[in-house]
């Protein structure tokens, strides 16, 4: 386990050529995940069959040795889970049941209800704990909460998350009940992750960026202490990722006021600025544009190395700033990893 670069990043420590992973990193671009995907019949028939599902998780590490492996999910399983309905439209994205009133959220299950359904998730860690080199880090993952929400809230993807904000202007009472419910399942499915052999989590909170203020603090900040804490109470030494996307100056101090043993950072903040003023309190991960993944060459060479040098003095990840996106070209990744590791 000392072996693992990414471990020893998350434990701190500054290493001459930084582990890297990549977010989405099983996905379209990939002509063997479409294969996979097509064989499951569609998306969330491959979130739950623990083989494909841990086959997909696979792919990129037998394509590129990348240093980490994310279980391949999404982070809607859990409102399924809760007892929302949840289906996705080809080429638009996900669509959920909404939460508008008291009685939509009654219906929904506790905290303990929901290992029936992830169930074949944690299979599929199981899987992957047995399978991935032994040099490669499992990583497992949840939705933070007020992500999770805004799709529970809308019932799907929204720009401005405004159903979330609407709600929780017209009746916060219900917009706390949801995110308390969602902070404490979500400790409940990262812990049976955890049981199962993730060695790492991260959560995601991919809208945290349009909490401002004090709202930032209490559904954003918050949520992420109680879920690390509560986390590394039952499991000591856990690492925990926090990735509060577009929170800007508030990724100063996220991690010590949260826990969380890094951050992840999105493309919006420059590595220079972020090396400065948040690096300095631990491991950093991070930020190249995903459109480098599509439009590659030497720009793609000089901002990769441009990230590596700005993080170089402190624990760093490499990672892209989002996921990567369908159109990329699988050779550009190469092109991202062979300059990383300096060949
Ligand atoms: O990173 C990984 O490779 C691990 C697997 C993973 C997926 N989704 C697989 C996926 C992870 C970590 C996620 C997280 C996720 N899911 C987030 C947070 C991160 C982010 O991107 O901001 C969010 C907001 C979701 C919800 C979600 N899932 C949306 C909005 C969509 C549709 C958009 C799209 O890209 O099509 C998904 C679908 C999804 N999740 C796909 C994958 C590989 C594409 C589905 C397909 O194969 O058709």
């Amino acid at each position: 386990m000392a072996d693992k670069t990414i471990l020893r990043a998350l434990a701190g420590e500054t290493q001459k050529t930084p582990p890297i992973w990549m977010m989405r990193q099983a996905g379209r671009y990939l002509p063997e995940y479409r294969a996979t995907r097509a064989q499951a019949g569609d998306f969330l028939s491959l979130c739950y069959n623990p083989e494909l599902a841990a086959e997909v998780t696979l792919q990129p590490i037998r394509r590129y040795g990348f240093d980490a492996a994310i279980l391949f999910a999404d982070i809607l399983l859990l409102p399924q889970a809760l007892g929302a309905d949840l289906w996705f439209v080809t080429g638009e994205g996900p669509r959920l049941s909404t939460i508008t009133e008291d009685k939509d959220f009654a219906r929904l299950g506790g905290k303990d209800d929901i290992h029936e359904t992830l169930n074949p998730v944690y299979e599929t860690v199981k899987i992957l704990a047995r399978d991935l080199p032994e040099e490669t880090t499992l990583i497992g993952f949840a939705g933070a909460p007020w992500t999770v929400a805004t799709y529970m809230i809308a019932g799907r993807g929204t720009p401005d998350q405004g159903p979330a904000h609407a709600l929780k202007a017209e009746n916060r009472a219900l917009f706390e009940q949801i995110i308390d419910l969602l902070t404490q399942a979500t400790i409940e499915y990262l812990s049976k992750q955890i049981e199962a052999g993730a060695e790492v989590v991260k959560l995601f909170d991919s809208w945290a960026g349009s909490l401002k203020g004090e709202d930032f603090d209490r559904y954003a900040l918050q949520p992420a202490k109680k879920i690390t804490s509560a986390l590394k109470a039952r499991h000591p030494g856990i690492p925990v990722i926090g990735f509060p996307r577009e929170a800007g100056d508030k990724y100063v101090g996220f991690a010590k006021a949260t826990g969380v043993d890094c951050v992840a950072l999105d493309n919006s903040v420059s590595p220079e600025w972020a090396a400065a003023h948040v690096q300095i309190d631990g491991c950093v991960q991070g930020n190249l544009k995903s459109s480098h993944m599509v439009t590659g060459g030497q720009a793609l060479v000089d901002e990769t190395r441009a990230i590596v040098d700005a993080f170089a003095n402190g624990p760093h990840i490499f990672n892209l700033g989002h996921g990567i996106t369908p159109d990329a070209d699988p050779e550009n990744v190469q092109l991202m990893i062979d300059t990383v590791r300096g060949r």
